[in-house]
């Protein structure tokens, strides 16, 4: 399953589970923390959002009426996963950024069906869902080998084996979350992880009507503005600051222009936040932003045209009756 090269660096972390030695450091955590907080405008990377609140907001996210790219990405993937499985004959799939891996379990039904055997090897920075999966899993389809590897998703895919044919598995937008540079980072890496049979299938959110994208995310139980402003709990205790969440509020709006949806937190008021381990701080002024996160939109030819440029060819498009979300399937093409 490991590439040669790669198989000294992982240790067994639970049954069935690998780990790679790699946990970043406090100064680390700093240093970039610090270098978007400077920025402009400031911003945080993605990361910081997924603490164990972070984790379980975000799943009730997924359940909001309003929030309908987890409810669309799913039945398209029930209607299309045979199709996917047959045209991509391969013995391993490997899921990016897992959770639990409910929505990959149409393909895998699939793998089991038309080759009655095969490899899982989900790539989650959470041990605890990696968990949650494996048990899962491996109770619905006893016949699967399970491989989990909890690691950044640059970490475990280049740790994969190139030779086995893979399907690379990216669902639930989440390449939307992805800035224009950690974009290009993101599928140079991928792409050059993927051996000459692998292919890759990837969940988008469509552009579309401007108050159905906006609502989705500003739900009215106001289950997103915590997820947001969640951030900052999860900052101040990584680094000992001290941001104020009652002196913050969140805003959020789709930005036609860039085709994104942006999620800001505003100060309410003039706050000085402190560093006391690296003994700096920094005012946040009143009105002033945070861009916390973005959700980019598509559209799918445009991506598979760009896609091209990563050496990765499109070979399948399956979307849903309004055309709302796509599931895009690309094989690696030589560049
Ligand atoms: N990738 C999904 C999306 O963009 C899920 C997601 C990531 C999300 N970050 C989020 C949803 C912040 C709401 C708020 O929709």
């Amino acid at each position: 399953m490991f590439s040669p090269t790669q198989r000294s660096l992982w240790t067994p972390a639970a049954p069935h589970i690998w780990a790679i030695n790699a946990t970043g450091s406090a100064a680390e955590d700093y240093v970039s923390v610090i270098r978007t907080l400077l920025d402009q405008p400031r911003w945080l990377e993605a990361q910081y959002l997924y603490d164990e609140h972070g984790s379980h907001l975000f799943e009730e996210i997924c359940e909001l009426p309003e929030y309908y790219l987890t409810r669309t990405e799913n039945s398209i993937l029930a209607e299309c996963a045979d199709q996917v499985i047959s045209a991509a004959p391969v013995e391993c799939i490997v899921e990016l950024g897992s959770g639990t891996s409910k929505k990959t379990a149409h393909l895998l039904r699939q793998q089991i069906k038309q080759r009655g055997r095969g490899i899982f090897a989900p790539i989650d920075v959470s041990l605890s869902s990696l968990e949650a999966s494996r048990d899962l899993i491996s109770e619905e389809f006893p016949e699967l080998t399970f491989n989990g590897l909890c690691a950044r998703y640059e970490e475990g895919m280049s740790g994969v084996d190139k030779t086995v044919p893979k399907l690379f598995v990216f669902l639930g937008s989440t390449i939307g979350n992805f800035n224009r540079s950690e974009f290009s980072i993101f599928f140079r890496r991928l792409s050059q992880s993927m051996g000459p049979k692998d292919f890759l299938l990837l969940g988008v959110d469509r552009v579309k009507d401007t108050p159905l994208l906006e609502k989705a995310y500003d739900d009215s139980r106001g289950v997103t503005a915590e997820f947001i402003l969640n951030v900052f709990r999860h900052v101040n205790r990584r680094l000992g600051s001290d941001f104020d969440r009652a002196k913050m509020r969140y805003h959020s709006w789709y930005n036609p222009q860039w085709q994104q949806i942006e999620m800001y937190a505003i100060s309410t008021a003039a706050q000085e936040i402190h560093f006391p381990s690296f003994d700096t701080s920094f005012v946040w002024e009143e009105n002033d932003r945070i861009l916390v996160e973005i959700s980019r939109k598509f559209e799918p030819r445009r991506l598979q045209s760009q896609l091209q440029f990563f050496g990765l060819k499109s070979v399948g498009h399956f979307t849903d009756p309004r055309e709302w979300f796509s599931v895009l399937l690309f094989r690696k093409s030589q560049i």
